[in-house]
């Protein structure tokens, strides 16, 4: 069994990501470690913000730590919400209210259906060491209308390139095998078999 710390609270990130693993691992995440710190994103990229989380854990914490850093880019928006997703509508904002703040924005620029993309950046680290960065993208599409109740973030409101249904409506293994957190994964397996 090998074991792995995410450096996250999102509990939905840790669902996927121990999900997409399989039973041959053991993940927690920060939620079970109340000492943990609180790491600021201070960060305005994916991959500044991924190593920050990594490096700060892995510094506390002993064994392979993984972060995610990952975010909605819609380009009639100029990247946003970006590297601000979990806080574009304030920083204790609710998946709800961010949704919210997204199509209320959207609707000012006309349209239905909007170009946009998933990113996610995962950064291995071990005793304050920076072992790697792995990156993955979804293309897709933002409507106006949530559809769906799987998944988290913005996932109702977005159609993957291919794809007639949200990624609230696909189930998790469909997701899964086509989102951007598992496109990172697949590389950061790919490493640690390297
Ligand atoms: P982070 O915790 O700073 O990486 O921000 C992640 C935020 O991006 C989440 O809170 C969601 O708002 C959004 N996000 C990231 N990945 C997904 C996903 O797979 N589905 C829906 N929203 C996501």
């Amino acid at each position: 069994m090998q074991t792995l710390l995410i450096a996250t609270r999102n509990e939905h990130k840790t669902r996927e990501i121990g999900q997409m693993l399989g039973s041959g691992w053991e993940v927690s995440d920060l939620n079970s470690l109340s000492h943990a710190p609180v790491v600021e994103e201070s960060s305005d990229t994916f991959e500044g913000n991924a190593a920050l989380k990594a490096l700060t854990i892995s510094r506390v914490f002993t064994g392979l730590v993984l972060a995610d850093d990952s975010g909605l880019v819609v380009d009639v928006l100029g990247g946003a919400p970006g590297v601000h997703s979990a806080r574009f509508a304030g920083e204790r904002a609710t998946d709800i209210e961010n949704r919210f703040l997204l199509v209320n924005n959207l609707k000012e620029k006309g349209g239905s259906e909007f170009g946009a993309r998933f990113r996610c950046v995962m950064v291995l680290a071990s005793k304050g060491e920076l072992l790697g960065s792995f990156d993955g993208m979804t293309e897709g599409k933002v409507i106006l209308e949530e559809r769906g109740y799987e998944g988290f973030g913005y996932d109702s409101l977005f159609i993957p390139a291919g794809y007639a249904e949200t990624f609230g409506e696909l189930q998790p293994e469909i997701k899964n095998s086509l989102s951007h957190r598992g496109r990172a994964l697949a590389k950061v397996l790919e490493f640690l078999r390297s």
